[in-house]
């Protein structure tokens, strides 16, 4: 086993004390960057199907530096809802009521006055923002200048810093004016159906909670496989890469939920503390149990530096130090551009010591394994062997699929829960500062490595050497 111990931010963050105020709901949302990218690809859509479903009735102030009129705020938000689909206009002209807008410069504070006049009457406030982090700190300096951060909470989108140490100046900027009880941090993928249900499955069903452990338990993989490339965002993705995009957040949740404990009750606290501890618990990754690669094409996509070396593809492997898991590796990998688009976790069991068959063909048909998969089709699939029929010497490969296709896994469906949490102040399904901290912990000897990446071809699975990392193979 390799790889060395964690490190000191355990030691230093720890579980946050909800004080008051901490989960009160809000009477308007104030979204930032509402004519932006994930406003028409998500956060539009999924106020609107929040509205449809009569599950949100509270206004909707627009923030824009551009100072859009509330007719082109209307239109373009149409736009964007039927881009996803059928429009019901009954349910959009509902959705259009509740909008406002309000026009800011980030260089007259002053001029954050316009979102009192349009939340005038509003008793708490949940200010989104969906803005390029560099402007996080900035826009809560002008609420807070403004007196609209006192009785509100601040909600950001992902990333948290690029690193712990900016994470942790970042934390000290927003929580001069909002303190960690009234700030949300966003990972959609906790707002994924499909991701939550680990819990359910795991802890509810015997069959399962008996198995996952170390006793029973070989190995884990984590799969989070995209078919598609960086497209239009080669300018933000260049100054991510594969790391920083996706692993230090959606995948390093999905890793919590996967390892936690149970929660001693199904209370928001309760849950966050049991996925704060399952995240101290992992291995900090080692710069050679780490596997980066670039899709062949990536520099010449626009926005993207000139023999730029950021990663498209990552594959690391890591250990989890509690007593459930000790000595089970945890393989992780994700990349654009491979050949399919799917996130699962594959539980890979112990080999039965297959005395009785003394067969080579027993011995390569392989162990038993748990799927869970996470999109695009929620589910499980048992890979079970049975006997050949005819042959009692022979075995063969069965699998056992169950679907849970009303788990939905879509961005959107996540952006509901995460918008009707942001109003109603439920933190479940938000990251909290100590598990931040815990993820940059453990990815932080990975960040912006000197060394080129591999070179792979789109529509490959990535770096070949990545095999090596797993001790039989990806599965
Ligand atoms: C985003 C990343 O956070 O998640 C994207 O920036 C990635 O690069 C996306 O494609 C994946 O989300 P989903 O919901 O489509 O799996």
């Amino acid at each position: 086993m390799s790889g060395s111990t964690r490190d000191s931010a355990e030691q230093e963050s720890g579980p946050t004390q909800p004080v008051a105020n901490a989960t009160q709901a809000a009477d308007a949302l104030v979204l930032f960057g509402i004519t932006g990218d994930l406003a028409k690809k998500m956060l539009l859509p999924a106020l609107y199907e929040l509205v449809r479903k009569q599950s949100l009735d509270v206004p909707v102030v627009g923030v824009t530096r551009s100072g859009w009129t509330i007719e082109r705020l209307r239109e373009h938000a149409h736009d964007a809802v039927a881009a996803h689909g059928e429009v019901d206009e009954d349910a959009f002209s509902r959705f259009a009521d509740l909008l406002r807008v309000a026009r800011v410069d980030y260089d007259e504070p002053a001029s954050f006055r316009s979102i009192a006049e349009q939340t005038r009457g509003s008793r708490f406030l949940a200010h989104y923002l969906a803005i390029p982090p560099n402007l996080y700190a900035k826009a809560a300096e002008c609420l807070a200048e403004a007196g609209l951060a006192d009785q509100a909470r601040l909600i950001v989108e992902k990333p948290f810093g690029r690193d712990l140490e900016s994470a942790r100046t970042l934390q000290v900027e927003l929580s001069e004016h909002f303190p960690e009880e009234r700030l949300r941090r966003v990972d959609h993928y906790l707002g994924k159906d499909a991701i939550e249900d680990l819990l359910t499955i795991r802890f509810a069903n015997t069959l399962l909670s008996e198995l996952m452990h170390r006793h029973h338990v070989r190995g884990v993989q984590i799969t989070m496989a995209e078919d598609f490339d960086v497209a239009d965002r080669g300018g933000f993705y260049d100054g991510a890469g594969a790391v920083r995009d996706v692993v230090q957040n959606h995948m390093l949740q999905m890793l919590a939920y996967l390892v936690m404990e149970a929660p001693r009750t199904g209370a928001a606290a309760d849950i966050l503390d049991e996925r704060a501890r399952a995240l101290r618990a992992v291995r900090t990754v080692q710069p050679d149990e780490y596997v980066r690669g670039q899709y062949e094409g990536y520099t010449d996509v626009h926005g993207v530096r000139p023999g730029s070396t950021t990663e498209t593809y990552a594959a690391l492997r890591t250990f989890v130090d509690t007593d459930r898991w000790a000595g089970v590796p945890f393989t992780l990998r994700t990349g654009k551009a491979l050949p399919a688009s799917a996130t699962e976790i594959v539980v890979e069991l112990h080999r039965a010591p297959f005395g009785y068959f003394h067969t080579a063909c027993a011995q390569e048909t392989g162990p038993n394994l748990i799927r869970l998969r996470i999109s695009p089709d929620a589910g499980v699939i048992f890979d079970l062997l049975a006997q050949h029929e005819g042959d009692a010497e022979t075995v063969d490969h069965v699998s056992a699929k169950t679907d849970f296709t009303y788990l939905t896994g879509s961005g959107t469906a996540a952006y509901e829960l995460v918008l009707t949490d942001a109003v109603s102040g439920d933190p479940r399904r938000f990251t909290r500062m100590d598990m931040v901290e815990e993820s940059w912990r453990i990815v932080g000897d990975l960040l912006d490595p000197e060394d080129a990446p591999t070179i792979y071809r789109k529509g490959s699975w990535g770096p070949p050497e990545a095999v090596d990392l797993t001790a039989d193979g990806w599965r």
